[in-house]
Order: structure tokens, then C-alpha cells, then sequence
């Protein structure tokens, strides 16, 4: 039976005040203007968004796949288009040292595509459904949402021609930002295909021209090469223009009009929030048929930044890359704009598991014994932290209370002599002598009692 005890914290020394930390000494590295650190603060939030991603894209029989940072350039020049922003004004190029032209990727569509073709999942039963998670990289105007360097979450579907694909894609998207408490709407339209799209084109290309002078020069020369590229211009005077342009639903052909058609009874299935928005042709060059983007419900505007994720069919991109005709459809949400969202509407990630135990030492000798005692606690399945670089006790036991642990187990000159151990209980401050050898099941006992860590307001001062 282990004695009771008064509070008897053996005596150390205070440790001295460390130096500020936002004191910035000149010519300390800084931040990349654009990157973002992810720091521990947010880590919860990237557990919460990384559990519903693959939670969702698991239980919808999604296998995931990481494809490299690097990529040879001209891969997002054939797909995503050399008259993107993306390709054009974003892109990271750069020659490296066999003299190869390589590129941060930008997106994840084309090198999901290559990875495809080139491992032959082209054989796989039809439809193969991927996803990924991972950082891109695009040199933007950096502002609040975004970044230079940025994570996204992705779906592909390839091997699927069938709208219901697509509708369960918008599904599968809407799904997790309502499971993280952000509550969207899809914006939703088509962009046509091969078939119907060049007529379009003819009629956007007659409506810009007649309005040439109020469009930038970058929309003046897209308008020989790809008209569309004006309707996603971030240039006020261009969006003005282009605010009555004509609706490409307008001139879809019966193909692509029974397949969007099918693609909107299939979300009104499913009770998805959308609004057909004809201002949405995505800034990517590779797509065809469905295209949507996922809006918070509270901002109105599609135009900038504001969107959280968007997506669409890509029918034509496999063919484009390996001449084999290979329909797919998919989805990207950007993390950052999905976390920024998720702290604005005060969602409360899951705590993080805290540590069971604190192990504090006073002297060499104690800090051998106390080391022994963390690995055997640690291969029991019990979280065990510790300081064993410092020697202050009061410090230690400060660390332990931070951490918000129920018990700390503390070895000091006395108990070494005994071969004791004290069990110092953080919220009340009582401390028990309990004989080494019977710590571990004494502590097993204790911890399956308690729930949790010590909240703030009960930790009591060491
Ligand atoms: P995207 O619209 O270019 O599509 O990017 C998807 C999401 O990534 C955006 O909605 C946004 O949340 C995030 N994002 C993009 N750029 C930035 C940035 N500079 N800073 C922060 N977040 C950013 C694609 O990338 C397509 N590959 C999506 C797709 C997948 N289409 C078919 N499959």
C-alpha cells in the first residue's frame, strides 16, 4: 500500500529567462516570401482535414498514390495548357544538371495521368479511383489563401465515362468540407467537348472581338490562341467584360447536353447544393464536359482565390498523353483555404493525446534508472514523457505540468537509496512513495482510471 505523503518536491534551481523568441537577429534565414510554415498549432487542424479525406476516400474505394514533386515541364505544358496562368506565369522551371527542363508540379491531374499510362493501371478493371495529398507549387501573388507552395487533397476516377462519376466526384467533395464544418455549394457547368466547343469558341472569340480594347494584352493574345482563358482573367476590365459573355450550355451538343443534364438529375439524387454558375471554365486547359468549383456558402464571389477546391472530366487528357482513349474525372481542394475556413468558423479539432506520464530525475544516477523506466513504460503502450537533459527538477516538473499529465514519476537521491519511486498526482500535488518494482502495474491501474489530460485550470503549481 503506498504512503501518503505531504508535498515534498526535492530543491533545485531556478533556470534562467530565455531570450524572446520573435527577437529577429540580423541576417537570420527567413521564410520564402509566399511559403508557409505548418506549424504545431495547425497540425490538429491537418489531422482533422487528413482523417476525413481518407476516411472518405477510403470508404468510396479510392487507393492512394504519390507521384513526385518533380516532373519533366513539358507534362503541364501538353495538358494543362501553355496559355494557362499556370504554365505560363506559375509555373517553377528549371534546367537541371543533365540539362532536362523539370518543373515543381503545379497540380496533380497530368502526373496521376502519366503515373497511369507509364505503371500500365490502364489493365486494371475499369474505373481506377486515386488520391492523393501533397504539396504544388505555383509562383502566384501571394495574399491570404494564397501560396506559393500549397497542399491539395485529390480524386481521380479514370476508366469512366458515365456522369454519375462526376456527380459522385462533386458528392465526395461537398462531403468533406461539411464533415469539417464548412458548408459549400458546388458551382457547377460544362465546357463541352471536342464535338461542340470549337463552334463556341468561334462565337466567344466574335463577342471579345468587338471588345478587344477593354481587354489586358495577355487577353488580347488569347484571343487568337484560346478565348476562354479571358473568362478566368484576373484583370478587373477583363471580368467586366466578360460578365455577359454568351453561355457555353447554351451551345452544347446533344451529347454533351444529355450528359450535364444527367450530371444535375444525379446531384438533385444526392441533395448536393449546387447552382449552375457559366463563369466556371477552371484554369486548366485539359478539360472537357463537367466542370465545377466548390465555393464556401458564405462568400459570394467565384472570382480569386475565394474557391476551396474545384474539379472536372478530362476525357481527352490520357488520349493526349499515351494515344489511348482513357475517360476520367476528378477533384482537387486546396488545405490551407479548407483550414483557413475551418478556424473563421471556430471548428474545434480533436485534442491531441497528450502524454500519460511525466518522468522526472534529480542526478546521473537517477536519470540511468529513470531512462530503463521509459523504455519498459514505452513498450507497454504508455506515453511517457520527459526532460532528461535537464537538471532542475522545478523545470521538469513545470514541463510535466504543461503538458497537462496525470501523474509525474520522480527519482530522486532518497528514492535511489530505497530503490523507490515518488508518484506525484499534477492535479491534487500529492506525491506517494511506491516501491520501484511495483510501479508499473501501480501506474497501469491508475491511468485506466482516469480520462485524459489535466485540464489548465487543475494543474497545480510545482
Ligand atoms: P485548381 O483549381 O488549380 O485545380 O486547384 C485546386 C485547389 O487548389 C484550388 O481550389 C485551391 O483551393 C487550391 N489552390 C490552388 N492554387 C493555390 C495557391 N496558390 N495557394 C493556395 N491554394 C491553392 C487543380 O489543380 C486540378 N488539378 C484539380 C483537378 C483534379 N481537376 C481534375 N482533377
Amino acid at each position: 500500500m503506498p504512503i501518503q505523503q505531504k508535498n515534498t518536491t526535492p530543491q533545485t534551481q531556478t533556470a534562467p529567462e530565455p531570450p524572446s523568441p520573435l527577437e529577429k537577429v540580423k541576417g537570420q534565414p527567413q521564410l520564402l516570401r509566399g511559403m508557409k510554415d505548418i506549424l504545431p498549432a495547425d497540425q490538429p487542424y491537418w489531422d482533422a482535414i487528413r482523417t476525413v479525406v481518407e476516411d472518405n476516400a477510403h470508404s468510396a474505394g479510392f487507393s492512394r498514390i504519390e507521384t513526385p514533386i518533380l516532373e519533366a515541364a513539358n507534362l503541364f505544358t501538353r495538358t494543362v495548357g501553355q496559355e494557362t496562368d499556370i504554365v505560363e506565369k506559375e509555373m517553377y522551371v528549371f534546367v537541371d544538371k543533365s540539362g532536362d527542363k523539370i518543373a515543381l508540379r503545379p497540380e496533380n491531374t497530368a502526373p496521376v495521368a502519366r503515373a497511369f499510362l507509364e505503371h500500365g493501371l490502364i489493365s486494371w478493371p475499369q474505373p481506377v479511383r486515386l488520391y492523393y495529398l501533397g504539396p504544388f507549387f505555383r509562383h502566384d501573388r501571394p495574399q491570404a489563401g494564397r501560396y506559393r507552395q500549397f497542399w491539395q487533397f485529390g480524386f481521380e476516377v479514370l476508366g469512366d465515362a458515365h456522369p454519375v462519376v462526376d456527380a459522385q466526384l462533386v458528392y465526395l467533395a461537398v462531403s468533406i468540407y461539411k464533415a469539417l464544418t464548412v458548408p459549400v455549394t458546388a458551382h457547377i457547368n460544362s465546357l463541352g467537348d471536342s464535338v461542340c466547343r470549337p463552334n463556341y469558341m468561334k462565337i466567344l472569340t466574335e463577342y471579345f472581338r468587338t471588345r478587344r480594347n477593354s481587354l489586358c494584352e495577355d487577353c488580347k493574345r488569347r484571343l487568337q490562341k484560346n478565348p476562354l482563358r479571358i473568362l478566368d482573367c484576373k484583370e478587373p476590365d477583363c471580368h467586366t467584360v466578360s460578365q455577359d459573355v454568351p453561355q457555353i450550355v447554351d451551345h452544347l451538343c446533344e451529347q454533351c447536353r444529355d450528359h450535364f443534364v444527367r450530371v444535375l438529375e444525379y446531384l438533385g439524387e444526392l441533395e448536393v447544393p449546387y447552382t449552375l454558375n457559366p463563369r466556371i471554365v477552371r484554369g486548366l486547359d485539359y478539360y472537357t464536359r463537367t466542370v465545377w468549383q466548390i465555393m464556401d456558402e458564405g462568400v459570394e464571389d467565384h472570382y480569386g482565390q475565394t474557391d476551396l477546391g474545384g474539379g472536372g472530366r478530362y476525357d481527352d487528357l490520357l488520349q493526349q498523353l499515351g494515344n489511348r482513349p482513357v475517360p476520367a474525372v476528378g477533384f482537387a481542394g486546396g488545405v490551407e483555404r479548407l483550414m483557413m475556413r475551418m478556424r473563421e468558423r471556430q471548428y474545434v479539432p480533436a485534442p491531441i493525446r497528450h502524454p500519460d506520464i511525466f518522468l522526472g530525475q534529480l542526478g546521473e544516477a537517477a536519470r540511468k534508472k529513470s531512462l530503463k523506466l521509459y523504455d519498459t513504460l514505452r513498450t507497454l503502450g504508455i506515453r511517457a514523457a520527459e526532460s532528461f537533459s535537464k537538471d532542475s527538477l522545478k523545470g521538469q516538473l513545470e514541463t510535466a505540468n504543461r503538458l497537462g499529465v496525470k501523474y509525474a514519476l520522480i527519482i530522486g537521491q532518497k528514492e535511489l537509496m530505497d530503490d523507490t519511486i515518488l508518484i506525484r498526482d499534477m492535479e491534487s500535488g500529492i506525491q506517494e512513495v511506491v516501491d520501484f518494482k511495483k510501479v508499473v502495474p501501480e501506474i497501469q491501474k491508475r491511468l485506466a482510471k482516469t480520462n485524459g489530460a489535466v485540464p489548465p485550470e487543475k494543474r497545480v503549481a510545482v
